[in-house]
């Protein structure tokens, strides 16, 4: 967390595109408190959203894109609906800003390879906004898996609590400013709830377990529903040690949130528990050794992912390190969301990753 503002040129100055519900809960309070991150424009389509929502954060808000591409910015965070992700950020990359875009990187698997394309050939940093790779648990995660051993089954699973979540919200969150008017229109593409729901949490739960398992060869999935709610299950084969992960997201459940990883190698286990992401805690991890008969459990300092994004984004840029997620998993993630709704669609069909 940054207390002092240091010299021009060390600070990454942001815009923010999409002023909705994410940007307002989670990243415009974590550019505020980020290091190295200047927050220094706001841009949406809806002018009561950008005009109370920039007064709040005493920066110059715009409603108009190209404007606010005029301003001063080294990056843009795209934080709108997703059939927006690709035109809005070709449209920054155009004006010579990095982008981080939130997930999924686009709707369809051809958007998001565009993205990722035109940042290469441009030479411009794109982040994709799966945040959870920044929660310290899951990066410590990744980082003691290879004393596990080569992996022979792994399940990730991640239920959406129902009922608990709007009071859960409620209590965490800052008062928002919606305008309702254009949320009809931006929040069409949520009409297919069954596309919508696997598109938005897929996002996060597909990254994760290429992050931590490894890439599938293959997979299959199925579908089932009741009233509102769909869960998915599916298994794959690991390309890397031939062993087997199996995946569940459930949206919603009539019950506590969910989330986590059991990973089984040759030589040990890696447990990852997850909390629902507004409480920005860190998961809790245990690796366990068989050789020392060991598990070790650690605890983390800084552990808001939404900072901790930003933060790495920062460096990125300023530093020139390479970006977590990049646009090649930004491309993966949706790719194998549509492989999941493919195999599902087709009864459970084997389709190749
Ligand atoms: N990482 C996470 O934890 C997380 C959580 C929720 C949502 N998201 C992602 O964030 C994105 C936004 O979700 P949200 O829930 O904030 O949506 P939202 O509908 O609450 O807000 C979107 C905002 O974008 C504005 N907007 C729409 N089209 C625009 C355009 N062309 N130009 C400028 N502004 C435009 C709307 O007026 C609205 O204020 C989605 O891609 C979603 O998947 C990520």
């Amino acid at each position: 967390m940054s207390t002092v503002t240091t010299t021009p040129g060390s600070q990454l100055r942001l815009g923010v595109v999409g002023a909705g519900r994410i940007s307002q809960v989670a990243h415009l309070p974590a550019a505020t408190k980020a290091e190295r991150v200047q927050l220094t424009a706001i841009c949406d389509s809806s002018p009561v959203v950008v005009g109370k929502v920039a007064e709040r954060y005493g920066v110059r808000g715009f409603t108009d894109m190209s404007r606010f591409l005029d301003q001063d910015l080294d990056a843009v965070l795209v934080a709108t609906p997703d059939p927006s992700h690709l035109a809005l950020a070709l449209q920054a990359m155009g004006a010579g800003k990095h982008v981080l875009v939130e997930k999924p990187l686009a709707d369809t698997v051809e958007a998001a390879e565009e993205l990722s394309r035109r940042a290469a050939e441009l030479g411009l940093k794109l982040q994709v906004g799966a945040m959870k790779r920044h929660d310290p648990g899951v990066e410590y995660a990744r980082q003691v898996l290879p004393r596990i051993g080569a992996v022979l089954t792994a399940q990730v699973w991640y239920r959406v609590m129902s009922a608990l979540r709007p009071p859960t919200e409620a209590t965490l969150f800052p008062r928002t400013v919606v305008d309702e008017t254009a949320l009809g229109a931006s929040s069409d593409y949520k009409q297919d709830r069954q596309r919508y729901l696997l598109n938005t949490h897929g996002a996060h739960v597909f990254d994760g377990l290429r992050f931590l398992v490894g890439e599938l060869a293959s997979l299959r999935a199925e579908v089932a529903s009741s009233g509102k709610d769909f869960t998915w299950h599916g298994t794959g084969r690991l390309a890397t040690s031939g062993g087997l992960a199996s995946f569940e997201i459930s949206a919603s459940v009539h019950g506590l949130w969910a989330e986590g990883f059991d990973i089984y190698g040759e030589t040990g286990h890696l447990r990852v528990r997850s909390f629902f992401p507004f409480f920005r805690r860190a998961s809790e991890v245990t690796v366990f050794t068989e050789r020392d008969s060991v598990a070790q459990s650690p605890s983390f300092g800084d552990t808001d992912p939404y900072e901790r994004q930003l933060e790495a984004f920062a460096r990125s840029v300023l530093d020139d390190e390479p970006t977590v997620p990049d646009g090649p998993d930004g491309v993966a993630a949706v790719r194998f969301i549509e492989a999941v709704r493919a195999s599902a669609a087709g009864g459970g069909a084997e389709v190749a990753l």
